[in-house]
């Protein structure tokens, strides 16, 4: 047994123990608590027939959130929450570059192409994730692609990939994650495969080649790490406005940019969320004539107390604050959560809470039922400009 499943296995005892501790619970029930939740009246209110996705668009606003293919075509409870919820699918992973793309000469499209599908049936728009990120890529791009054949390579899987879908996407995810300041360069790049290979102008030439395969999709410049008032969000905010400003000043084809917004890493965020200065920083880029995505929005519950109605009403809050100084922006057009509900998050492992406890980190509950996080944002939604 490696440290890893050491470490996992001895958290989930001392939140079992934990549970138990609290009433005399076995570990069996106790493991059940957590799954009967709203039982206990934690959730803030009884489910409504009210929806993210309705109430955002009665604001002019898309809301959507990230799926797993096998996910949704395997769990028919999630799937219809999906429905119900969500004007727009973005996936996470199928269209990356080791999922859609395994071997030099083939292209596997089945996944992607069950999700393209799955939104359509249920009138969702559809947006691609990603294009050109220094992740995600197969064995093969490292041993096979080079200075040579770069260009190339790139061309080919972005006239492929982005021809198989064009005009049935709302938005494409064009480069990911391209800037990191503590690098750095001058310019504010990450040092990436592609940079290394294709030199700077790699960035414009994703975006011609994504305008030229699907002139209909909105072609967005993605990153994280721009919401907070702490040094390294300051540094990132200045070079990702700078390269937006090189973008707009050589007529490249981009349309908007993407906030990753992946919160509550910034331990603090009571002391590190500064409103006014995102709402400039927003202000900033809508001034350049580009609209606004949040892409990958959740809230990681690891630093927040272990009580599950107090652990709820944070993350909540956290929500209410960001979407409020997000949504005064009206070039915002659309908000996606990284998943929808607790049962599939990233952040289960990513940001795997040191009690072992399961995170609850998105509007849904690992049931699908509604949260204080759920009812923050549609309260949110509500209290939004129209677009
Ligand atoms: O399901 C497949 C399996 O069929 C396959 O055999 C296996 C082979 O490696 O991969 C499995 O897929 C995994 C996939 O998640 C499942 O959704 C990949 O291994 C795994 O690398 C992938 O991790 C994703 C990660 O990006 C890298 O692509 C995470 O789910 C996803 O949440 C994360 O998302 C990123 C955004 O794209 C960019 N912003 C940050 C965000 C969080 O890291």
């Amino acid at each position: 047994m490696n440290l890893l499943n050491q470490r996992r296995n001895r958290r989930s005892f001392l939140y079992l123990s934990g549970l138990a501790g609290l009433g005399g619970l076995s570990a069996v029930s106790a493991a059940q608590f957590c799954r009967s939740s709203q039982a206990q009246g934690l959730t803030s209110s009884a489910a409504e027939s009210r929806s993210l996705r309705q109430q955002a668009a009665a604001k002019g606003i898309l809301y959507g959130a990230a799926a797993r293919q096998i996910n949704l075509a395997t769990d028919p409870t999630l799937a219809a929450s999906y429905g119900r919820e969500c004007s727009l699918l973005v996936p996470e992973w199928e269209l990356k570059w080791d999922a859609v793309h395994p071997e030099p000469q083939r292209y596997d499209f089945a996944k992607s192409d069950w999700l393209l599908s799955f939104s359509q049936s249920h009138s969702m728009q559809f947006r691609g994730h990603t294009l050109v990120w220094n992740q995600a890529l197969p064995v093969w791009v490292g041993e096979t692609v080079t200075q040579a054949n770069a260009e190339q390579v790139l061309s080919d899987h972005i006239a492929t990939v982005v021809g198989r879908y064009a005009g049935k996407m709302h938005s494409w995810d064009v480069v990911n994650e391209a800037v990191e300041p503590q690098e750095g360069r001058s310019d504010g790049l990450r040092q990436t495969p592609w940079l290394a290979l294709l030199g700077v102008d790699y960035i414009e030439l994703a975006f011609r080649l994504a305008a030229a395969a699907d002139p209909n999709a909105l072609l967005v410049y993605n990153d994280d790490s721009m919401s907070y008032d702490m040094p390294f969000n300051d540094d990132k905010r200045v070079a990702v406005l700078k390269l937006l400003e090189r973008l707009k000043a050589k007529n490249v084809p981009i349309h908007a940019l993407g906030l990753e917004s992946h919160l509550g890493f910034e331990n603090s965020p009571d002391q590190n969320f500064n409103p006014q200065k995102l709402r400039q920083f927003l202000a900033d880029v809508a001034s350049l004539g580009l609209k606004i995505m949040v892409t990958e929005l959740d809230v990681t519950d690891r630093e927040l107390p272990f009580e599950l109605a107090r652990r709820d009403q944070k993350v909540a809050d956290i929500y209410r604050d960001y979407l409020a100084a997000i949504l005064d922006e009206p070039a915002v057009v659309s908000i996606v959560t990284w998943g929808l509900s607790d049962r599939v998050t990233w952040l289960s492992d990513y940001a795997a809470r040191l009690d072992g406890a399961p995170v609850r980190s998105l509007p849904l509950d690992i049931d699908c039922q509604q949260k204080p996080a759920w009812t923050a944002m549609v309260e949110q939604f509500d209290q939004a400009p129209a677009r």
